[in-house]
């Protein structure tokens, strides 16, 4: 197992020490534009990798001939936001950033499963698969994992109970219209709305929604970035261990929930096939009005975004 992490920055790098504590590679190749950061990040990994009992060796590159033949890439660089932005004020930036280090990726790892985390998510996950032209089983984003994450943290704070216990989901896009679903969350096996009062989970929810602004507010300087990391490698080892984990991530539409043509998260099933298949949950009135506001929301920006790279 060959990974490469592109962009060597807070999620980059903790991505790419976390996989190799886990000893989920082989091989883990660091890519930053920045001359000596993913060499020295790399090599202070590699050094780490004696105390971690693990045999991953990482390499940190400034260009993509090394990564070639990649089984999975990873695509963390770009901006973070700063105090007072959204996700969507990095299309900009982020959009040439994310369809250069995609072009070259691709050049020498066509075969490979793609893994987008760079923001604003699902407008950079449409992106680079329409610079690629890969299937939607090969290429998806990481945000659901992350929001349900939160949303399951802030739910065992509020109960007082294990967090391993706590199932819910978060459809849509990854921003302000994300849609968190009280109604498919449970303890245990119990309904959340049977253990949390109405306003409590309306509280939660919201919290939810503005989870990175929240970390954005405390750190100033950027974004999240150990839960973002610790997410994009559930991916990973449900791919490479074939788990087929039933996760929420961010993938092409193909008719699913009613919609064509649009990157929003969902229910996906991830395995050794990549995103093998997208689950269809029966939402009623309200959720499929949430989903919708969301999805409409993201196909505007990836209009922008589409403009931005001249396709
Ligand atoms: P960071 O600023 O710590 O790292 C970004 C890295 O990208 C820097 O090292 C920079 O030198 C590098 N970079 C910039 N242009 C490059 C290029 N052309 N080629 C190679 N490397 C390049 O930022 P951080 O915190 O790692 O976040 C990275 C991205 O991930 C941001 O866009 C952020 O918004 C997004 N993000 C997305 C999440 C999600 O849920 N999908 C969660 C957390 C972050
Ligand atoms: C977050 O939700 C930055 O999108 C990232 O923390």
């Amino acid at each position: 197992m060959k990974i490469t992490v592109i962009g060597a920055g807070n999620v980059g790098a903790t991505t790419a020490q976390l996989l190799a504590n886990a000893e989920l590679a082989n091989e883990i190749y660091l890519v930053d534009i920045l001359e000596g950061i993913p060499q020295g990040k790399a090599l202070d990994m590699y050094e780490s990798m004696p105390i971690m009992e693990s045999d991953t060796k990482l390499y940190g590159v400034n260009t993509y001939e090394q990564t070639k033949d990649s089984d999975i890439v990873i695509q963390t660089a770009g901006m973070a936001r700063k105090p007072g932005m959204s996700r969507d004020d990095l299309l900009v930036a982020n959009a040439n950033i994310v369809s250069s280090c995609i072009k070259e990726a691709f050049k020498y790892s066509p075969n490979a499963y793609y893994i987008i985390v760079s923001n604003p998510l699902d407008v950079m996950t449409y992106l680079a698969m329409k610079i690629t032209g890969l299937p939607r089983n090969k290429m998806f984003g990481m945000a659901g994992i992350l929001d349900t994450a939160r949303y399951r943290a802030f739910i065992s704070m509020e109960l007082g109970v294990s967090m391993q216990d706590i199932q819910g989901l978060i459809l849509g896009g990854h921003g302000d219209t994300m849609v968190p679903l009280p109604r498919f969350t449970s303890v245990a096996g119990i309904p959340v709305t049977d253990l949390i009062p109405p306003d409590r989970l309306e509280a939660i929810v919201k919290r939810t929604a503005g989870g990175g602004g929240e970390i954005v507010s405390y750190l100033k300087t950027g974004s999240a970035y150990y839960a973002p990391a610790a997410a994009v490698v559930q991916m990973v080892e449900s791919i490479v261990k074939d788990q087929k984990r039933i996760l929420p991530c961010s993938v092409m539409l193909e008719g699913e929930y009613g919609y064509n043509d649009v990157v929003v998260g969902v229910p996906v099933v991830l395995g050794k096939g990549g995103c093998e298949k997208v689950i269809e949950l029966k939402l009623n009135e309200d959720e499929k009005a949430l989903l919708h506001k969301s999805v409409e929301h993201v196909r505007k920006v990836i209009q922008e975004g589409m403009q931005l790279i001249n396709m």
